[in-house]
């Protein structure tokens, strides 16, 4: 029988610490860390770093081309923020032009 265990919790939380404690109890438990694969698929010369410089632009690397994860970030919060504040305003006047049916 398998099991899979999903390890979450916020920033500098243990997450690595706790999945080091499970890969060492035994050979058969395999951990599967996706900060080291983001970190793997956003290598210079990547497709995902393509993608992520034509939408975020080349302010999000540093001048050796590797990705500026602080930059990149502080982009992402503020367009979710953005996007955010643009859905609630427009839930908020439809929902007041639906009152006024
Ligand atoms: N139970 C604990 N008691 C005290 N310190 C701890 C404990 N667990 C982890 N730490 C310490 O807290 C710090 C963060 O741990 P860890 O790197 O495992 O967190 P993380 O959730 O993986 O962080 P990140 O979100 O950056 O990946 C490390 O310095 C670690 O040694
Ligand atoms: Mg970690």
């Amino acid at each position: 029988m398998s099991c899979v265990i999903a390890l979450t919790g916020g920033i500098c939380s243990g997450k690595s610490v706790v999945a080091k404690k499970f890969s060492d109890l035994s050979e058969k438990i395999s951990v599967i860390d996706s900060d080291f694969i983001s970190r793997t698929v956003t290598q210079p010369g990547s497709i995902a770093l393509h993608m992520i410089t034509k939408y975020f632009g080349s302010s999000v690397l540093f001048s050796n081309g590797s990705l500026n994860r602080s930059i990149l970030k502080k982009k992402f919060f503020l367009i979710l923020k953005i996007k955010n504040g643009l859905k609630n305003c427009y839930i908020q006047s439809s929902e007041k032009k639906l009152k006024k049916l």
